[in-house]
């Protein structure tokens, strides 16, 4: 039952409530005039703390397209945060207002305290470095799509691997599932957190590290590029020597497999040379729509209305 439910963290859902969501984005996507009544007289309430594009739009465009309303803040600076209101009595208030919110925080553990203080289901729509569960939903719907499954994928995830909350996300909600491998890409100084290690290591999932992409790329049926995450970084020098350490083209591409598949949850910096936009196996713009299916199936199961 996924009504009035929280969704903070990817394994927050079950496996089984995983392919339900999907199989509802599926069915909207098949059909999507069937479903845009379906949230009449619901409020979803998008709060972010934090720079967004495709989460914030997707997930209003969403709550629309099911004839739901929305409300929110895109700038904490335009909300009562700047006359210093804690976020439980920011959450306190909204959730006595609308019915399923959907936030962004910078502080890791933002949205799990904002659950303890909602009257509404709360979707974690990233904080700081730690998850960002819509996202991975995101990935996991184009994986199905392209992929047909999600077992038995070696899947290379690149770049800032240590900030990257869509990484730590999707790796751990892919350790559920059987014979799958992850390649770890990064500069040291941007490897994989411990706490995704030792998880992975608990689950029993197989795992390498690498530093060239090159040297791996002709492996991987999924390759998930990340932006180095400039807003994560103490100190500038390193943002500048790290931001470019990786950059796909077409030449990289060329050792890739004929039905490798290339994800980002973008924004994209430097990290895809444009050329590859060309590329039959880049799948982030049809990533970004299988977004906003996926979370009008993650509302609808969480209003209660389907
Ligand atoms: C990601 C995020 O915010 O974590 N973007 C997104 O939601 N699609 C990735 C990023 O900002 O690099």
């Amino acid at each position: 039952m996924l009504k009035g439910r929280n969704l903070i963290k990817p394994n927050d859902l079950t496996v089984s409530e995983i392919d339900e969501i999907c199989a509802l984005a599926e069915q909207i996507i098949v059909d999507p005039n069937s479903f845009n009544e379906v949230c009449r007289g619901k409020i979803l309430a998008t709060l972010f703390f934090e720079p967004s594009t495709r989460t914030r739009l997707s997930f209003e465009a969403a709550m629309l397209h099911l004839g739901g309303s929305v409300e929110g803040f895109s700038d904490a600076a335009n909300s009562s945060t700047a006359k210093g209101e804690s976020l439980a009595d920011t959450i306190r208030t909204v959730s006595s207002y609308v019915d399923v919110i959907a936030m962004r925080n910078p502080k890791e553990g933002a949205a799990l305290l904002a659950s303890r203080y909602s009257s509404c289901p709360i979707i974690n729509a990233g904080d700081g470095g730690h998850f960002h569960p819509t996202q991975t939903l995101t990935d996991m719907l184009t994986i199905r799509a392209l992929k047909g499954g999600f077992e038995g994928h070696t899947i290379g995830f690149c770049g800032d691997l240590k900030f990257g909350r869509t990484v730590h996300s999707l790796s751990e909600a892919m350790s559920r599932y059987k014979n799958n491998k992850f390649v770890f890409i990064s500069p040291k100084e941007l490897a994989v957190p411990e706490y995704i290690t030792q998880y992975l290591n608990d689950a029993g999932v197989e795992y390498t590290t690498a530093e060239r992409l090159e040297s791996v790329i002709g492996d991987l049926d999924i390759l998930y590029m990340t932006r180095v995450q400039k807003e994560r970084f103490f100190n500038e020098q390193d943002y500048i020597r790290l931001k470019d350490s990786y950059i796909l083209d077409n030449q990289k591409m060329s050792l890739a497999r004929k039905n490798m598949i290339v994800l980002h949850p973008l924004p994209r910096v430097n990290e895809i040379a444009p050329e590859v936009d060309d590329d039959p196996r880049a799948a982030y713009f049809k990533q970004v729509k299988y977004g906003m299916y996926v979370r009008m199936a993650l509302i609808a199961k969480l209003t209660g209305v389907l």
